[in-house]
């Protein structure tokens, strides 16, 4: 053979290797509105900047025939790329193979990417589409599986993992994605169960679709599951670019400055008109965080779960912060188990990714009820306060309304460590609202009232002395929990000057293996 052949032989395997599974099976992938693996990674990375490992692998089971049948690369394309510059792996299963089902070769590429990252410090992006484990292979499947799994627990807070959910994803599969920071998903073509319809059909009777079950916005909005959904795999991959660009790649490099030319001292002149005059009036709190922040560019990520409480990604004075704010609009703000879910986890990824918080504070308190109690708020709301208070990153907070009851201590006050907490004079710091607790403090007052027929009256003046005394943000600042009561207008100059003075923040708790979250 020729130096020539040779390179011809190279040629026509790198050609056979790109076919997949095949024209027919890449054909019938289109129809089913998808795009094939290689086609997701021209989308996610920089044109022209994926390397491609392992394209030749195949599997290595003689059971079922399978020595017949090996594809080039069976049924996941790994390597790496760049997004805006910077270096990320990335596996994308090939449902054209063996419908992307994960044989021992498939998840040993896929381990070895993950292997280089955390070497390397860059993220890992998986595209997952795959019918789950390689029913041919058995047991070397399933070991395949947890291998993955192990690592995404060791690389876990090392660097970002993020997962792309573009077709089905069942049974334990589900398990890496779950471990990952975010989990993105595309309405009608993803699912992701851990049983499917057909089972539940015969263990429970219950009768649901795959799109009911495990589709993109069942998991968006009722389990919390996922993160994203877009409309198509199109802007989903779009999205994952524009969310790397908010974060840092590991958990020792500093996330990317964004150039504004938003001025530092620009007065937020939203703010004011936004704020009801009412305390129980109420607003949206994504308004104020946009009035505050570079250029009203704010990402929400969990926009569709648990909506009383607002997470996010933005810049301030051109550095990234994890914005968390109570929701005064859906359920007038209250905290809940979803509310405490979504926030820990978001504290948790900003605070291993050095990601300064900025937590917005509008909180009437604990939702109350027997679905709360009896699902377990008190370790769920304990998540949240574990995460605020475990946290190290620069934290500033900013009482814009109501922070009452235990919420006030949750939502990164002064005594869990928050650097600087500023607060509106709008703000109402309190045990509880003044209904409440005049019906504990005047109970006597309130009696007699009613007998004389004068209790609308004597429930306004009680109020009204309680609000004078406590719904208001001087007895917390005389006391140093409240730095500065701020006028809203120089929120954002406030904001970013503390943020700077903050850069070098130094904190480390005491030497232990590891904290015990309430789980
Ligand atoms: C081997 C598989 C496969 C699998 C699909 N294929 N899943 N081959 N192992 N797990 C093959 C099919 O035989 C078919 O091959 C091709 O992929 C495409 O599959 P279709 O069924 O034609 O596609 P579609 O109709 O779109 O249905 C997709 C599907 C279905 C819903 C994913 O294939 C399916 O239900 N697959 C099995 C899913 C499953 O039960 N997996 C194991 C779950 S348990 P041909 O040659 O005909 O094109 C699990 C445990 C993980 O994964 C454990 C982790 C700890």
């Amino acid at each position: 053979m020729t130096y020539m052949d040779k390179l011809r032989e190279l040629a026509e395997r790198e050609k056979l290797a790109e076919l997949g599974g095949g024209a027919e099976r890449i054909a019938k992938q289109h129809q089913t509105g998808k795009l094939t693996a290689r086609e997701r990674i021209e989308l996610l990375v920089d044109p022209g900047s994926f390397t491609e490992l392992d394209k030749f692998a195949v599997h290595r089971c003689t059971d079922f025939g399978m020595e017949e049948q090996k594809i080039l690369g069976d049924g996941v394309v790994t390597g790496y790329g760049t997004v805006a510059g910077r270096t990320v792996y990335v596996f994308s299963q090939d449902f054209t193979v063996f419908g992307g089902s994960l044989s021992g070769a498939h998840a040993a590429k896929i381990c070895k990417i993950m292997d280089l990252a955390v070497k390397t410090g860059a993220p890992v992006i998986g595209l997952n589409d795959s019918g789950g484990a390689r029913i041919q292979e058995g047991v070397e499947s399933l070991g395949g599986y947890a291998e993955i799994f192990w690592r995404n627990v060791q690389a876990s807070g090392v660097i970002p993992q993020i997962s792309v959910v573009l077709g089905p994803c069942a049974g334990g599969a589900v398990y890496s994605p779950a471990i990952t920071d975010f989990i993105f998903m595309v309405e009608n073509t993803s699912y992701m169960f851990v049983t499917g319809p057909d089972v539940i059909k015969t263990v429970t009777h219950e009768d649901v679709s795959k799109e009911a079950l495990g589709g993109a916005e069942t998991h968006a909005e009722k389990s919390g599951v996922c993160h994203f959904v877009a409309p198509d795999e199109r802007v989903c991959l779009q999205d994952v670019r524009k969310l790397l660009s908010y974060i840092p790649f590991n958990n020792l490099d500093d996330a990317p400055r964004k150039a504004s030319n938003d001025p530092v001292d620009r007065l937020c002149l939203e703010i004011p008109k936004i704020l009801p005059d009412t305390s129980n009036k109420p607003y949206d709190i994504r308004k104020i965080i946009v009035d505050v922040v570079d250029d009203g560019e704010f990402m929400e990520v969990h926009a569709g779960y648990a909506k009383n409480i607002v997470v996010g990604f933005a810049h301030l004075g051109t550095k990234t912060v994890g914005i968390v704010g109570n929701q005064p609009a859906h359920l007038a703000g209250c905290l809940d188990i979803a509310a405490s879910l979504k926030g820990a986890r978001f504290v948790r990824f900003c605070d291993s990714f050095n990601i300064p918080l900025l937590t917005f504070v509008d909180v009437p308190g604990f939702l109350p009820g027997t679905n709360q109690e009896y699902g377990g708020i008190i370790k769920h709301g304990a998540k949240l306060l574990y995460a605020f208070a475990e946290a190290t990153v620069p934290k500033l907070t900013l009482i814009t309304r109501k922070a009452y009851g235990g919420a006030y201590d949750v939502m990164s006050s002064k005594h869990i460590r928050a650097d600087f907490n500023f607060a509106y004079p709008t703000a109402e710091i309190a045990v509880m609202g003044p209904e409440g607790a005049i019906n504990i403090l005047y109970r006597k007052e309130i009696a007699a009232a009613e007998k004389q027929g004068r209790l609308d009256d004597e429930r306004a003046r009680l109020a009204e002395l309680y609000r004078s005394k406590f719904a208001n943000p001087y007895k917390a600042s005389e006391l140093g929990y409240v730095d500065e009561v701020i006028i809203p207008e120089q929120t954002r100059r406030i904001l970013i000057s503390s943020l700077s003075v903050l850069a070098g923040k130094r904190e480390r708790g005491p030497s232990r293996k590891h904290g015990n979250i309430p789980l």
